[in-house]
This record gives structure tokens, C-alpha cells and sequence, in this order.
């Protein structure tokens, strides 16, 4: 198959960031994808439905300032589909204000410290408690940054003992709640979610079904791989690309590109995150060719997604060539400029 077309693919993990940085990094989303659950990890967090409208409509801005300047075309569309960022204090107020709200779709646990603006994340479950009950009553998704952020516990290990833990407590005692374990990253994530009661489903970066931690250390050290989770050993990689391809509505896209400035990355304390948005439904193509399962790329891409939010699919097509391109080595990114994945190696699939 030298050429795919598929009904239009939603990214459902996607960090847009704020201000210059957001007009910078849109495009390369709403180019390609209809709709994004869009990540509430800002400074401060959007951690009300009033910071979550603000937020909506700063990206609606910079879309039509986009397609103002002609950087998108006339007509483009894209919808931001926001979260709340869940606190040790959300109430079920909120959260009953968020189903109603109709543009806030989810809300996203961040155990706090595991990951990039974290700090204001959940110290403790109990605290969440109230919350997360409000969600199962009110049928709002649950979106968890699986992993553990107690030191002693070895950085590769962090998803696994969080799945063990703290997912698999929320799943038994919440039998209703949706729950997304979101950049699933090991063998044991994939296996959990795929025997799981119904309404829990994972999404999975491209960056995770392409490379394993050996791309962090490649002829030197790499900080435009660094992301959290981490990347894994080979056979957690091979678990993620059989999760993806194999068919099960459970799984689908969502690319958790995360952009920070080159600065920050190639920094002696170097920001955890790789931005994909720029290629990510070729690299997704790329996985997927590589692993003779092209044919399953629109179930993954665009339908498994907005069947499990309860949204319609989309109607239009996107559709993408075997054929080799050179992303920019670096892109501009606010005042600032960042370094796309797969910078330094062409890309084998094209979007026409
Ligand atoms: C994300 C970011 O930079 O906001 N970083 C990352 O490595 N994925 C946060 C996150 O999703 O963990
Ligand atoms: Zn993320």
C-alpha cells in the first residue's frame, strides 16, 4: 500500500500550551486532526471550567488569527475539546459545572510530581475522592498520568506499580467511571487495559510504538527523546505496537506532544516531553506500515477515539503518501524555536 485514506483522525492528548507558545504549535495539530482533548497542565493549571472557557476561546483565537495570516487555510477547522486539571480541592460542584459546560470533556489526574506542572496535581487519592465520584455520576472521563512518583521507585518501573495501584483501585471502585490510562508506555499497562472491565480504554504516542530507551542514548546522550513516561525496552515497545494494531476499540491515538523550547530541552535538567505534532499521524503511519497493519490505522486513528467519548466521527478525509520528507531541523516556537522528533531522519510517510 503506497497510499491511505482515512476518515479524519482526532489526537485525544495533545498539550497545546499558552500565548505565542500555542499560536506556534496549533497548526501543525489543526492541519491534520478535526478535534484534541487538550492537556490542562498550564501555568497556573486550568483547574475550573471559568480557566477551562478562557483557555477555549485564547485557541479559538489563535485559530482564526492563523487562518487570518494564511497559515491555515481558509475553512480550516478544529476543535479544542477541554479538561480540567483534578486538584487535591476540585468539588463535585465543578465537575458537575463541567458536564454541563458541554466543551469540557474529561479530567486529568496528575499524580503530583509525576510529570512537566505537576506540583498542583493530586497529593493523595482520598482527596480526589469526592471528585472522582461526581465523574462516575455525571459520566465525565477520567484521564490518569499513570505513574507513581515515590523516589524509591526506579523511573522504568513507575507505570507498572501505578497500574498495580492506584488505576486498578480507581477502576474496581468506580465500576462506571470512564477511565483513560493515557500514554501507555509498558507491557503490563497495555495488559491491564486490554482485560479490564468496559469503559477503560489508553491511549499511545507514536514516539512510544517507534523507539525504546535505547533512543535516549544513541551515540550520546538525546533530550529530544526524553519524555514522561519514559521509553521502554524493546518488548514494552512491541506490546504497545501489538495494542495499537490489534484491532480492540480500546486503545487509540492520542500523541501527548508536549513542546518546549530547545533551551529547556538541551538543558543540564532538560524538560521532559517530545513534540510530534508537526508529523504525528505520518509517524503513526509509520508504525503501523512497519508492523503490516496499515489497514487498522483508521480504527485506531478515527474511530475507536470519539466512540469511547461519545462523540460522532468525523466525516471528512485525511489521506497520506509513502514517500519521503525532511521535517525542518527546527521549528519556531513563541520567541523561541523547538526541535521536532525525527529531526535529524526523514519521514516516510507524507500528508497530501
Ligand atoms: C508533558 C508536558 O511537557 O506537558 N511531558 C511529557 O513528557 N509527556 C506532560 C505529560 O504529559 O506528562
Ligand atoms: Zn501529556
Amino acid at each position: 500500500m503506497n497510499s491511505i485514506t482515512l476518515a479524519r483522525p482526532d489526537d485525544w492528548h495533545l498539550h497545546l500550551r499558552d500565548g505565542d507558545a500555542l499560536a506556534s504549535a496549533l497548526p501543525h495539530s489543526a492541519r491534520r486532526f478535526a478535534r484534541a482533548i487538550v492537556m490542562p497542565n498550564l501555568k497556573p493549571p486550568v483547574t475550573s471550567v471559568e480557566a477551562a472557557r478562557a483557555y477555549r476561546s485564547r485557541i479559538t483565537a489563535a485559530l482564526a488569527a492563523a487562518i487570518a495570516s494564511g497559515e491555515l487555510p481558509a475553512g480550516a477547522r478544529f476543535e479544542p475539546l477541554m479538561t480540567l486539571y483534578l486538584t487535591d480541592r476540585t468539588s463535585p460542584r465543578e465537575i458537575a459545572l463541567a458536564k454541563s459546560s458541554g466543551f469540557v470533556h474529561a479530567v486529568k489526574y496528575y499524580p503530583a510530581g509525576a510529570t512537566t506542572h505537576s506540583e498542583a496535581g493530586v497529593s493523595a487519592l482520598e482527596h480526589a475522592l469526592p471528585a472522582l465520584e461526581a465523574m462516575q455520576r455525571h459520566d465525565l472521563p477520567l484521564l490518569i498520568h499513570g505513574e507513581v512518583t515515590d523516589p524509591a521507585v526506579d523511573v522504568f518501573d513507575r507505570e507498572r506499580v501505578c497500574v498495580e495501584t492506584l488505576v486498578a483501585h480507581i477502576v474496581e471502585r468506580f465500576p462506571d467511571l470512564r477511565v483513560v490510562l493515557e500514554h501507555a508506555s509498558t507491557r503490563e499497562a497495555v495488559a491491564f487495559v486490554a482485560a479490564a472491565r468496559p469503559r477503560v480504554a489508553a491511549t499511545l504516542t507514536a514516539h512510544h510504538l517507534l523507539y525504546n530507551r535505547g533512543a535516549l542514548f544513541q551515540g550520546g546522550l538525546r533530550p529530544h527523546y526524553y519524555c514522561l513516561p519514559v521509553l521502554k525496552r524493546e518488548p514494552h515497545r512491541r506490546a504497545l505496537v501489538a495494542a495499537a494494531t490489534g484491532g480492540s476499540p480500546r486503545f487509540f491515538l492520542g500523541t501527548d506532544s508536549a513542546p518546549h523550547p530547545r533551551g529547556l530541552k538541551e538543558n543540564a535538567c532538560g524538560c521532559a516531553g517530545c513534540f510530534t505534532a508537526h508529523a504525528a499521524l505520518e509517524l503513526y503511519a509509520e508504525a503501523f506500515d512497519a508492523a503490516g497493519a496499515l489497514e487498522r490505522l483508521e480504527g485506531f486513528a478515527s474511530h475507536h477515539g470519539p466512540d469511547f467519548y461519545g462523540l460522532p466521527r468525523n466525516k471528512d478525509t485525511v489521506t497520506l503518501v509513502r514517500e519521503r520528507w525532511a521535517a525542518p531541523d527546527e521549528l519556531p516556537f513563541g520567541g523561541e524555536t523547538l526541535v521536532p522528533l525525527r529531526s535529524a531522519e526523514d519521514l516516510l510517510w507524507r500528508m497530501v
